[in-house]
């Protein structure tokens, strides 16, 4: 999603250099030399044997590949959002690896279906253990002269409001146990006030704040809350122009241009203002969850970290 992670139009490079100046961009689709180890390894070491893991927006995307890393990693997941039939895609393809899944689909923004949605999960597979809260709505960004009530709304309904849905069917119980872990996905648009994107901003700074303050209440419980906050990573909100772009470009273009800005222009320009020149891959935000929900990250409570590939 969201092409709205990253800093506007083309004068916006932060040395001011042309997007196409001979120095290498990766889109991505290699891997740079750097990584001392594939994701699987550094894997390894985080393991989740037993718990149960409940992923939002685990249909498509970042959180299908947080789904299934968490089932990699041991955890037993109940996927939830809208579209059913890409839930049972990504069940069948964790059961294929040997894992365990189940598909709650659930409209976050419905506080009877959220509470539905959970206590199946504990029916079926037990109480929640682990919770990642992915789903957001990144559509219809545009400047805030041109933001409609509904969109504005709809908005901060999927993507802070579902946070406190979730959380708020699933934090009670780790209270009793005194124990869990909970990843709330953000974004650098979480840390960083971005153009055409005063309403997904609001609900990613919401989601940081929320992660601070739901951190302090169950630190004494022994329940540590973070937030992971990807930058422009490749998954089809990224690589699918017509997915997100639309309104958003023209609404970029209207207000700051250039009036020839188009998506690929855009992402190839927020891609060079990474410190790695490269988008970031849906696997390497699903291990900093993994990580985070794992015990090697016993004393990391009320965080957004970024995975972002460098943004500065
Ligand atoms: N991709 C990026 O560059 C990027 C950068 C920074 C942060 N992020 C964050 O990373 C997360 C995943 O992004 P993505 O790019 O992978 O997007 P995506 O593929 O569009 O995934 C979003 C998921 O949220 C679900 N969802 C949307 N509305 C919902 C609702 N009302 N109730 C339940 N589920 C709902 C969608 O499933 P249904 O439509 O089936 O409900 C979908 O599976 C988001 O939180 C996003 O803000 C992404």
């Amino acid at each position: 999603m969201e092409s709205r992670d990253v800093s506007m139009n083309e004068p916006s490079l932060p040395d001011g250099s042309p997007v196409s100046d001979g120095s290498p961009v990766s889109d991505g689709s290699s891997v740079s030399d750097g990584r001392s180890a594939g994701p699987a390894d550094r894997r390894g070491l985080a393991r989740l044997d037993g718990k149960v893991a409940m992923v939002t927006g685990a249909g498509s995307g970042i959180g299908s590949v947080i789904a299934r890393q968490l089932a990699e990693a041991g955890a037993n997941v109940a996927l939830m959002g809208r579209t059913e039939t890409a839930l049972d895609d990504v069940c069948s393809a964790i059961r294929e690896d040997g894992g365990r899944a189940l598909s709650t689909p659930a409209d976050i923004r419905d506080p009877n279906a959220v509470e539905a949605a959970v206590r199946r999960c504990e029916d079926t597979l037990g109480p929640v253990d682990l919770l990642v809260h992915c789903a957001a709505w990144a559509r219809g960004q545009v400047f805030l002269c041109e933001q409609t009530e509904e969109e504005w709304l709809r908005t901060i309904d999927t993507n802070l409001n579902g946070a406190f849905r979730i959380c708020r069917q699933v934090v009670p119980g780790m209270m009793r146990r005194r124990s869990g872990g909970i990843v709330l996905i953000s974004s650098i648009a979480g840390k960083r006030g971005l153009p055409a994107n005063t309403a997904y901003c609001a609900s990613k700074f919401g989601i940081n704040g929320l992660t601070q303050a739901l951190a302090t209440e169950l630190g004494p419980f022994g329940i540590r809350v973070n937030a992971v906050c990807p930058g422009l990573t490749r998954s089809p909100g990224t690589t699918d122009p017509e997915r997100y772009g639309d309104d958003f470009m023209a609404s970029l273009a209207r207000h700051h241009g250039p009036a020839n800005l188009d998506w690929s222009r855009y992402v190839r320009s927020a891609i060079r203002s990474t410190a790695l020149r490269r988008l970031v891959e849906p696997e390497e935000v699903a291990n900093q969850v993994t990580f985070l929900l794992s015990d090697l990250s016993d004393g990391i409570t009320g965080q957004a970290i970024g995975v972002d590939a460098g943004v500065l």
